[in-house]
Order: structure tokens, then sequence, then C-alpha cells
């Protein structure tokens, strides 16, 4: 069995789909992994770190993809290169089918079964393999970084002999993976901390981080969430009564953490422009959700933009910006993920198509789409 990881063809992807300890663990499965030259560079694991742990490094992605079995990579790869893979091959990664129904019609023609790692069911045992997760929670931290790098003012209380600094107010929009993490790091380094949620299970989570919890109270009898503990669409009326607690939060906040997503829907407007136009100078927002439309129409992809005194910060790929450390998780998600693919009898490919773990994320199986919410 042959496993190849690709180099990343999006310029601006820093990631990598395995990592040296991976790289031993899937040959310890009975694997051969092959490596595609310089795939590591930009989470600095180098072709003799991948050759070390017993990669075979390839130089261009034509010959590493031709008897592959299983092909890894971070996003979906190029359509050059699910050409090249042969029929009955497996290729797994976050693969953003929304949108992108010939990217993924080209694996359907190929006969290849892709499988999209952000599909992973929110399940106990599929915990390990949870890309979402892994990387949000990097995204959570990073986006309180950049905000404390930029913010003009010190994020603790400082007691001096010159006079006394007051602490940040930090809130965060969105508790979920992303938004604990940014509560935990904004507390780490000394903010005062308050986060908002629809689900009503939130705040439990909120309030053991040291957080404050705000929320609308909804009559909702499902708490805000779906059976799967993902936010719902929520009413209008739920909507202008939570704009209103907003409107008067963020006018005392320094820096808003916009973390909230609605899967398979656009990110929800939360911070609308009279909002910003109302928060005190030199505050900051980062628009972690700017990638699926953003929390505030005012955010632009990949930019921090100025609106009055207000900077907003709307980077792309946050993950990717601690690339060593979201390297590490991703590959070890897909590591967990291609061990639950192997027959340990015989080191070859079994996939359990009753295996809701794997129904859950193909998006492709004997040259059709086959995902629910592809195909509906
Ligand atoms: P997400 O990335 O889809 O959304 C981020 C947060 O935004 C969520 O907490 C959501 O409730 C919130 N949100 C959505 N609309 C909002 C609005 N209008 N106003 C305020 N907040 C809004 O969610 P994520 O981080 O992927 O987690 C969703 C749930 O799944 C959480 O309950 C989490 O604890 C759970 N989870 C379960 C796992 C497991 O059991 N294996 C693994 C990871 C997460």
């Amino acid at each position: 069995m042959k496993i190849a990881v690709l180099a990343e063809h999006d310029k601006d992807e820093t990631r990598v789909a395995a990592s040296p300890e991976t790289v031993k663990k899937m040959i310890a499965m009975g694997c051969e992994v092959h490596v595609q030259a310089g795939a590591g560079a930009k989470s600095h694991v180098s072709d003799d770190d991948f050759a070390g742990a017993g990669a075979k490094i390839i130089k261009t992605a034509g010959p590493l993809l031709k008897d592959a079995d299983i092909v890894l990579s971070v996003r979906r790869p190029s359509d050059a290169a699910i050409k090249t893979m042969k029929k009955d091959a497996v290729s797994a990664a976050i693969m953003e089918p929304y949108g992108d129904r010939d990217g993924i019609g080209l694996f359907a023609a190929q006969g290849v079964t892709a499988f999209a790692m952000e599909y992973m069911p929110r399940i106990t045992r599929a915990q390990s393999m949870d890309v979402l997760s892994s990387q949000s929670n990097l995204a959570g931290y990073k986006a309180v970084i950049d905000a404390a790098a930029e913010f003009d003012r010190a994020m603790p209380m400082m007691m001096t002999a010159a006079g006394t600094v007051a602490p940040a107010r930090v809130f965060v929009m969105g508790a979920g993976v992303a938004g604990l993490q940014a509560i935990a790091t904004a507390r780490r380094l000394g903010a005062i901390v308050s986060a908002t949620d629809v689900r009503r299970a939130a705040a439990e989570q909120v309030e053991s981080l040291g957080g404050t919890f705000v929320m609308v109270e909804s009559d909702d009898e499902e708490g805000g969430e779906t059976a799967g503990g993902y936010a719902k669409e929520m009413s209008d009326d739920y909507k202008k009564r939570q704009a209103e607690l907003v409107a008067e939060t963020l006018k005392k906040q320094d820096i808003v953490i916009c973390t909230a997503l609605i899967p398979g829907r656009p990110a929800p407007e939360l911070v609308s422009k009279e909002m910003v136009e109302s928060m005190k100078p030199g505050s900051i927002i980062v628009d972690l959700a700017v990638e699926r439309g953003g929390n505030c129409p005012l955010s632009v992809p990949g930019k921090v933009v100025t609106h009055g005194d207000v900077k907003i910060m709307g980077y792309m790929n946050v993950p990717g910006r601690l690339a060593v450390n979201a390297s590490h998780l991703y590959a070890k998600n897909l590591m967990t993920f291609v061990d639950l693919l192997i027959d340990k009898e015989n080191g070859k490919l079994k996939i359990d198509w009753e295996d809701e773990i794997v129904t859950g994320t193909a998006l492709t199986r004997d040259g059709a789409i086959v995902h629910p919410t592809l195909t509906e």
C-alpha cells in the first residue's frame, strides 16, 4: 500500500498533510510513504526530516500520484493532480466541496474515493480525526495574539508607581472550539473576557474559563442547537434582540473576536457598520468567520482594514499562520483516519461503508458523487 503526501498547490497554504511522526506510524502500519519534495518546507519540515522518518522523496506530483493508493493533502488536490490519480485511489483533504461541484465531479470521473475531512462527524470515536477542532483551536488562540499585537494598549491590569493600566476588555462572539480557546488565551493574557453564543450549553463552558456569558434567552426548546450540537439559524425576533444586546455590549469592548458559524450557511452578521462606529477608538475586531462571509460586513478577506478608528482583521487561513502546530495536529488527524481505512491483516485498503465516519466524510464512491449535502 502506497501513501502519497502532496506538496500544496495553493501558494498561500503553509501546512502539510504529514509529519515525520505520522510517516513513521504509517510505515509501522505496513505502508510505503512517498512525500513530494518540498511539501513540508513552509512548516519547517525538510525533505531530509521526512526521509529520516522512512519516507521516499519524489520530485513531482505525476510520478508520486500515478500508483498511490491513498493521497493525503491539506486542500483539495489540483484538477491536474486528480486526473493523475489511479482508479479506486483514496484522496483525503479539507475539500470545501460547496460551490466546487466540478472539482468533486473530477474525483468521481476518475473513480477516486474522495473524503472531506471537515465533514468528520462530531462523535467521541472521531475526536482524534476532527480537523475542524484541531485547526479551530489554533485559530482561536492566534486571533487573540493577532489582536494583542495590533492593540495600542496592554492586555493585563498593571499597577505601577506611575499609575494603573486598565485591563483590556475582550468580547468573543461564538463560543465553539475557536471561541473557547480565544477566551482561554485572552484570560491568560489578563483581559476581562465576556462571550456570547446562541447555544445555551455554551454558558457553562464560558464561565468555567473565567468568562462572563452574555446571551439573549430564546424560547427555543433545543437551546439554540441541532441534535449534532451545532448552532441553529435563529428566528428574526431572536436576531433583533441579540443585535440590541450586542450593540450595548460592543460599546464597552476593546477587542472583539468573531467566530460564529452555522454549518452549511453563510456566517451570521452580528457586528453591523453602526455597531463598529459605536466602538471605542483604537478597538480591534478579528473576524475569523471572514472566509464564510464574516460576522462583520466591513471585514475584507485577507486584509486588515481600518474603519474610523477601529481596526478589522480578516486574515484567511488563520491556522496556517501557526503552520508548525497546525500541520502537526492535522497530520495526526489524517493518520488516525488512514488507520481506519487499512485492513490490519493484510495491509490493504478496506473501507467499511457501514461506518458513519466513512459515510459522513465520503464525497465520491464508485464513479459517483454520494455525499447527501451534494446530491440533494
Ligand atoms: P462552529 O465553528 O460551527 O461555530 C462557532 C460557534 O458560533 C458555535 O459555538 C455556534 O454555536 C456559534 N454561533 C453560531 N451562530 C451564532 C450567532 N448568531 N450568535 C452567536 N454565536 C453563534 O462550531 P464549533 O466550534 O465547530 O463547535 C460546535 C459544537 O460542536 C460545540 O458545541 C462544540 O463543543 C461541539 N464539538 C463536539 C465535538 C465532539 O463531540 N467530537 C468536537 C468539537 C466540537
